[in-house]
This record gives structure tokens, C-alpha cells and sequence, in this order.
């Protein structure tokens, strides 16, 4: 019953996002349309939906724009990180820079991101405060984690910091925005976006892994982008940069980045990411628990198994 209205809310969405791309300008509307379609999991907009219905939101359609909203600033964010990160994939298909090039890429997540105007114009001054501030957050997490990276010093308080407005910012405005709309009190939609915060951090903690044991193909997209970069998990494990030892010298010769991932790999990065994301999915389970049990509370608690043990 609760997934059947979720389906369909997503359904909603879905054409949404497919409709809105739809400028003359033949590029971005090809760019748009190939980065929307190439898929992706979609769980922003899924998040902002289930808090909706959580919340006791009765029509999930007054929701869809901005969960189409929350899915569109993410999806311009990606073609604008892929650029940074100079990946070549990205949800199994050619990156849009990869494709078109930088100066169209450069636009099309301009174009994606102006559509966010167009779909929360009608909800008000403070449903666009509280996007705008996911937003501003959003610029300055990618922003911070490109200056430590580059003047390598990334540690624990920082890398908490970097994801937190990178990515646990847009999660928790989705969720606020869902159960405000449902007219949610003050209570429910501060439960609700506490939950949503600490499952963006777990999202992120794990994506940090995934960068490091993950599958490529499964993703679709690289693995090793983080360590290249000289960020994420394991600057934040070792409160350093990326440093070829020693005993890695001579197998580095033969190939450095293999050299360094395996060393990173069995450094316990991961099995201390692993902690910490456990540490951040049992705080959304424990703002989870002050809202009324109903089974759409039970299928916020399951998403968090879902992140937590995703492999994609
Ligand atoms: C990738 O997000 C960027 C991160 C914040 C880790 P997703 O893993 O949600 O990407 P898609 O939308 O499923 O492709
Ligand atoms: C990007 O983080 C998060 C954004 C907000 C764009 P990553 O750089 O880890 O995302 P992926 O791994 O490329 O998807
Ligand atoms: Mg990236
Ligand atoms: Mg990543």
C-alpha cells in the first residue's frame, strides 16, 4: 500500500524531470535528457516523497515539483563534479563532459540547476529559503573539499563538515520541505529532517567507501576518484594525504594508483568508515523513533539498511 503510492508518486516525478528538459537549444535539451535517462537511484526525491507521506500528506502530487526540484539540483551537481573529477562515467553511461565537452557541460548543469527556479516557484518564500540554504551548502561542501584536497589537509572534523553540506544538506531539505507540505508540526518535521540528515551522512560515508571497494560496472561509474583526488575516507582515516610507502615502491613501479589502493584498502580506512556510518544510521533510527510508528516510519527505517549495505 505505502510503496504502491511511493511508486507512483516516483512515477510522477519521473515525468517530471523528462518533461521540464525541453529547451529549443537542441544541446542541452540532449544533454539533459541523456544525463536524466541514464537513471540513478533517485533516492532525494524518493526521501522528500516518503516524508510527505510520512508526515500524514494526503496528496503526494503537491510534492512531486519539488521532489523533481531536489533530483534536478543533484543531477546538474553530478555534471558539473564529473568535470572536476574528470570522470569519464557516470550511471553506467558516457559523463556529459565526456561527451559534449566541458563548455556544454558547463551549461547543461547550469540549464539543469535554472529549472530548479521554474519548479519551486509556486511553493513560496519559505520552502525556497530552505532550498536555497541546501544549496548555498551544497556549492560550499564541493568547494571545501576541492581546497583541503589541494592543500592536503583533510582531517576527521573536515571531512565530517564537507560531506555534511555536500550532501547530507540536500537529504535534510528534502525531508523538510515533504513534511511541511504535509503540515507536519514543529516536532515531527524536526524528527523528520534529523533522520534525513544522518542518513545523507551515512549515504555519503558509504559512497566514500564504495570509491574504494566498490565495482565500476555495478556503479557506473570510477572507483579510485577520491584517492586521485586526494580526499575522502581515507584522508580522513589517516588525517593526511595519500602517500606511497616504502613497500609500495616497487609494486608502484609496475602501477601506482593499484599500489595505493591496495595499500589504502588495507590500511582499516574502510572498516573505520564502516563505524562511523554505522555511528550516523543509528542517529536517523533514533530520530526515527520520535515519530508516530505507521508503515511508511517503517519503510524510512528500512532505506536506512539500504544505504547502509548498498553496493551501488
Ligand atoms: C552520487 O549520488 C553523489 C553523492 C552524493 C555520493 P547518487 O549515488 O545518489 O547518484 P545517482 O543519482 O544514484 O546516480
Ligand atoms: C559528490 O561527491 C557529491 C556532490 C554533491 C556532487 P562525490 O564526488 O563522491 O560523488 P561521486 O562519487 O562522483 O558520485
Ligand atoms: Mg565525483
Ligand atoms: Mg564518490
Amino acid at each position: 500500500m505505502v510503496n504502491k503510492l511511493i511508486d507512483e508518486g516516483m512515477q510522477a516525478v519521473e515525468e517530471k524531470l523528462h518533461t521540464i528538459v525541453d529547451s529549443d537549444v537542441e544541446v542541452l535539451r540532449d544533454a539533459s535528457q541523456h544525463i536524466i535517462s541514464s537513471g540513478g537511484k533517485r533516492i532525494r526525491p524518493r526521501l522528500a516523497l516518503m516524508a510527505y507521506l510520512a508526515a500524514g500528506g494526503q496528496d503526494f502530487m503537491t510534492a512531486v515539483p519539488m521532489a523533481a526540484a531536489l533530483e534536478m539540483v543533484h543531477t546538474a551537481t553530478l555534471v558539473h563534479d564529473d568535470i572536476n573529477d574528470h570522470s569519464l562515467t557516470r550511471r553506467g553511461k558516457i559523463t556529459v563532459h565526456a561527451r559534449w565537452g566541458r563548455t556544454f557541460a558547463l551549461l547543461a548543469g547550469d540549464y539543469l540547476f535554472t529549472k530548479v527556479y521554474e519548479l519551486m516557484a509556486p511553493y513560496g518564500n519559505t520552502y525556497n529559503e530552505i532550498m536555497a540554504d541546501a544549496c548555498i551548502k551544497l556549492v560550499e561542501g564541493e568547494t571545501l573539499q576541492a581546497a583541503v584536497a589541494k592543500a592536503g589537509t583533510m582531517d576527521r572534523e573536515t571531512y565530517k563538515t564537507i560531506i555534511a553540506r555536500k550532501t547530507a544538506s540536500l537529504f535534510e531539505a528534502g525531508a523538510n520541505m515533504g513534511a511541511r507540505l504535509a503540515g507536519a508540526d514543529d516536532e515531527l518535521i524536526e524528527a523528520l529532517t534529523t533522520y534525513a540528515y544522518n542518513l545523507g551522512l551515512t549515504f555519503q560515508i558509504v559512497d566514500d567507501i564504495l570509491d574504494i571497494i566498490g565495482d565500476p560496472e555495478k556503479m557506473g561509474k570510477p572507483i579510485g576518484t577520491d584517492l586521485v583526488q586526494n580526499r575522502g575516507v581515507m584522508a580522513a582515516q589517516n588525517g593526511g594525504t595519500a602517500v606511497i610507502e616504502e613497500t609500495t615502491v616497487a609494486t608502484a613501479a609496475i602501477d601506482p594508483f593499484k599500489a595505493m589502493m591496495e595499500q589504502l584498502r588495507d590500511s582499516g580506512a574502510v572498516e573505520v568508515a564502516r563505524l562511523q556510518a554505522a555511528e550516523t544510521a543509528r542517529r536517523a533510527r533514533l530520530a526515527l523513533a520520535n515519530i508516530p510508528p505507521s508503515p511508511m516510519r517503517n519503510e524510512l527505517e528500512s532505506l536506512i539498511d539500504l544505504v547502509l549495505n548498498r553496493d551501488k
